[in-house]
């Protein structure tokens, strides 16, 4: 059992320490938390992979502090990876490019791209920019359970596990980078995320969302389970399957989570509001999901309107409830 420190930016000299001596760090981003090591250190990532419980091949994006430092882990980098550098870095967007060689395979799971992204968070970028390397890492929570937007959210899943965690308050994005390849002849979203298609398609006019198939995922982390709560999830179109399906599962002790507008029809009920707009859905998904698989036993989630502004939630609400959506 390891004491782990929790704290602001006065641990950036202990963390820039321990991810030099091959440790990993918990940090902040605008997404969600992430679970960092040196890209370069090979040992460092085996130990991300066995802290979290991920399966190997899955790999990890690499975060940057500084547009110049694509170079150091990606080649043959197509022009259009710099216009969306230009229009979305720092922030939600993670580009799949060719790997450089000197970056370890362990870091990318063998595969010869690599994803990177830019962190749009002040704390995340001191930190990158303090250890002088690029950063691989996954999201901060133990593989398949919700991801972590806040410093205690990683503490519940890793306390004790890894040495630090910097605390750089809520994440305001909430949920994860869209991951875009630019490998192929046409781009591709491999994940949806906070950066919306019709956003890239300012830079992007053809690009396409690869839908998963279960023997050949678009990108490896398809393919596993995620975003799971501890307790029975179903996600659900109307007001009417919600008020349905609560009273059918009412010995469970049931909550609604869902945006004000559909709460109103849902009085003395348990509820958690995600807020009105798909900006506060967003933010307050993971960590309502943490809050309800603690106080409850039984989850009901609205499921969105299927447009692509709401393509990355329902992403998430899709994989929190394993697919489970009642239309009626
Ligand atoms: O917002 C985010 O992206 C957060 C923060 C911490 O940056 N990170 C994150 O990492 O969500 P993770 O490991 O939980 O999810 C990364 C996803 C996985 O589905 C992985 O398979 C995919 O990105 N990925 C990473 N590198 C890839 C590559 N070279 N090719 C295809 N998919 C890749
Ligand atoms: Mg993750």
């Amino acid at each position: 059992m390891i004491n782990t420190i929790l704290g602001g930016g006065e641990y950036l000299e202990l963390a820039k320490k321990l991810i030099r001596e091959g440790e990993v760090v918990a940090f902040p981003t605008e997404t969600v938390y992430g679970l960092g090591a040196d890209a370069f250190n090979a040992t460092a990532i085996a130990q991300v992979y066995r802290i979290k419980g991920r399966p190997n091949d899955n790999p990890f994006i690499v975060h940057i502090g500084a547009k110049d430092d694509l170079e150091s882990v990606a080649k043959n980098i197509p022009n259009v990876a710099y216009e969306l550098m230009d229009m979305f870095f720092p922030g939600p967007l993670t580009l799949v490019l060719k790997k450089k060689a000197t970056l370890p395979d362990i870091t990318t799971a063998n595969l010869n791209t690599v994803g990177v992204r830019m962190p749009n968070h002040p704390l995340a970028l001191e930190f990158i920019r303090a250890c002088k390397c690029p950063i691989a890492a996954p999201s901060a929570n133990m593989s398949k359970h919700i991801s972590a937007t806040s410093a205690m959210h990683v503490m519940t899943d890793l306390g004790g596990k890894i040495p630090l965690i910097l605390d750089g308050g809520k994440s305001n994005i909430g949920i994860e980078s869209t991951v875009v390849s630019l490998v192929e002849n046409i781009p591709f979203i491999l994940r949806p995320g906070a950066i919306t298609r019709d956003e890239l398609m300012q830079v992007l006019p053809d690009v396409q969302i690869k839908l998963s198939k279960v023997d050949k995922p678009a990108s490896p982390g398809m393919k596993y389970a995620h975003y799971m709560p501890s307790c029975p999830t179903v996600c659900v179109c109307s007001q009417d399957v919600a008020k349905r399906i609560y009273s059918e599962n009412i010995d469970k002790s049931p909550v609604i989570i869902a945006s004000d507008h559909f709460l109103k029809e849902c009085s003395e009920r348990n509820t958690i509001s995600l807020g009105e707009t798909e900006r506060s859905a967003m933010q307050l998904l993971f960590s309502s999901l943490r809050t309800a698989e603690m106080e409850f036993k039984y989850i009901i989630l609205e499921y969105f309107p299927k447009t692509t502004r709401y393509e990355g939630i329902n992403n998430r609400i899709e994989k929190a409830s394993s697919g489970i959506i009642i239309t009626n």
